[in-house]
């Protein structure tokens, strides 16, 4: 018999959690996840991007303004492309599968567009979690460090993972870097990659039920020679 494959129980266990109770993480916790999540390789070591946590009053004033930001339609130009325009076909179904695995959970209708603005609002409040992080990285960096982040990002969500708290990753946060960059007291070279909500997941949060598929192996796997 194989041993069992912890990183593949952790993974498996990890979904995007949208809901959240008050327990609140310890900040020698989130200290120590960050600490594991910066194991990540990294081209050259160069170990890109920050964390930052916003709390108090910050939170509250950045989570007001992208709210009335994104209910006014007020729209900003990002710091980087995060999809591609127009989205090609293939990928655009994934979109689309995901979307309504998220919608359904809540009972939202595809055509219910102030059901789905409402829930897409809840992107901009952290969805309430304990924790908010506002992920940031140098300007001018390139994709690779771009691909580095990623790989720290996801150590971090594991690691939530392994210590029992849930986390998302929140892209919407890329639409609003100038507010961002305010309300956190940073610089032009801050570009702003994406937030985090980590938390203890509420159980009974039916958006909690939202599941999603992968590709089969064949669709990204092949063997040539
Ligand atoms: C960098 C990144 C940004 C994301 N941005 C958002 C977001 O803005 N809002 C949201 O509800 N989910 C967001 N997600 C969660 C994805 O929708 C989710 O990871 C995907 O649908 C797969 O589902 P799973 O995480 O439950 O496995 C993001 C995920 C990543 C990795």
């Amino acid at each position: 018999m194989t041993a069992p494959d912890a990183f593949a129980t952790l993974a498996r266990a990890r979904t995007s959690v949208r809901g959240f109770t008050d327990q609140l993480v310890p900040d020698d916790m989130l200290r120590e996840l960050l600490v594991s999540a910066r194991l990540a390789p990294s081209g050259a070591n160069l170990q890109p991007g920050s964390f930052i946590q916003v709390r108090g009053a910050v939170r509250e004033g950045l989570s007001q303004a992208m709210s009335a930001a994104y209910r006014d339609g007020s729209a900003e130009a990002e710091d980087y492309s995060y999809f591609p325009d127009p989205m090609p076909g293939h990928l655009r179904r994934r979109q689309v599968a995901a979307a309504r695995a998220l919608y359904d959970s809540i009972g939202i209708a595809r055509e219910d567009r102030g059901g789905r603005d409402q829930q897409f609002e809840r992107n901009f409040r952290f969805f309430d979690a304990p924790v908010a992080l506002v992920v940031t990285i140098e300007r001018g960096l390139g994709s690779g460090s771009f691909m580095d982040l990623g790989m720290a990002l996801y150590g971090l969500l594991l690691a939530a993972q392994s210590r029992g708290l849930a986390s998302c990753a929140i892209g919407a946060l890329a639409s609003y870097p100038g507010l961002v960059r305010a309300h956190l007291g940073l610089g032009p070279e801050a570009h702003i990659v994406c937030g985090v909500a980590l938390g203890y997941a509420d159980a009974d949060a039916p958006v909690n039920r939202t599941r999603t598929s992968r590709v089969d192996l064949d669709a990204f796997f092949r063997v040539v020679g």
